[in-house]
């Protein structure tokens, strides 16, 4: 069994509807995926599978060396960490950034001691620091910019040091300069080796960064392709994904670019 994700014809039937399509995916230790598809293929599915919030309706889902449905989920979760827009939404109005951060720690430790909550604040801090947002740490998370809240659901999902790190579109909503902002601090992160196996949901090619060594393409919740991340972003893939004849470019940098071939 892969390390961190072995999927194994992973379907999800709802309401008579298949979300995923028997779904062959693995992830080892060190990589770092992108998953893109257009709207509706899937990838949020899949991720809330992978984060252990959803079980699969067929096949088999293995997560860290254990089997969805054999684990008790509540001591898989904190080994992941997941930042999503659906996750954003559960925090309440008044919370704090450091709050913010800081309860990702209460839910993988489920006790409240003094030598706990120093360390984890000690954690939190750093991870606001790395992220950019230290100086923002007693505002209220209801009254940041939709860039500041991307980095610092970012350092809630590292807080409890987790094995794997699923994003489900940070970049969604950043002006340009936010987005080349949370792209280089990715790149940062994908080249740090003692960072977590991750994989990042996208919608646009622009948003890879660099240092990301696989991709899985989706479509109508299904895979086209998946792989290491040159053998999956060729024209051919990405057109076929998105039902568009599609020109694609990486620069020296390793960054894409993708538009419609007229
Ligand atoms: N409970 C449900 N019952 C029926 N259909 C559902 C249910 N939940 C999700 N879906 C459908 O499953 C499909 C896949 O949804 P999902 O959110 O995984 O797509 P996605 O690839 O993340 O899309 P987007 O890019 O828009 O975020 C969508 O068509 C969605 O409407
Ligand atoms: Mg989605």
């Amino acid at each position: 069994m892969s390390d961190v994700l072995e999927f194994a014809g992973v379907s999800v039937v709802r309401g008579g509807k298949t979300l995923l399509d028997g779904v062959d995916w693995q992830v080892r230790e060190g990589e770092r995926w992108v998953i893109m598809g257009p709207n509706g293929a899937g990838k949020t599915t899949l991720l809330q599978i992978a984060g252990g919030r959803m079980h699969p309706t067929r096949g088999m889902a293995g997560i860290l060396e254990e089997v969805l449905g054999a684990v008790d989920v509540f001591e898989l979760r904190p080994r992941i960490g997941l930042a999503s827009a659906a996750l954003a939404s559960q925090i309440p109005e008044h919370e704090t950034v450091l709050n913010v951060v800081l309860t990702a720690a209460y839910g993988m430790t489920g006790r409240w001691r003094e030598k706990y909550e120093k360390l984890d604040e000690r954690r939190a801090f750093r991870l606001l620091h790395d992220w950019g947002m230290s100086t923002y740490i007693n505002r209220r998370f209801s009254s940041l910019s939709e860039g500041e809240r991307k980095r610092v659901q970012i350092a809630r999902a590292l807080m409890t040091d987790p094995e794997l790190l699923l994003l489900d579109e940070p970049a969604a909503g950043l002006d340009l300069a936010g987005r080349e902002d949370l792209v280089q601090r990715l790149a940062n992160l994908a080249a740090d080796e003692e960072a977590p196996a991750i994989v990042l949901v996208t919608h646009h090619l622009e948003e890879v960064p660099p240092g990301f060594t696989h991709a899985l393409l989706m479509r109508d919740g299904a895979v086209v392709a998946a792989g290491e991340i040159e053998a999956v972003f060729t024209e051919d893939h990405l057109s076929n994904a998105f039902d568009l004849p599609l020109s694609v470019q990486r620069d020296a940098s390793g960054r894409y670019t993708a538009t419609a071939r007229r």
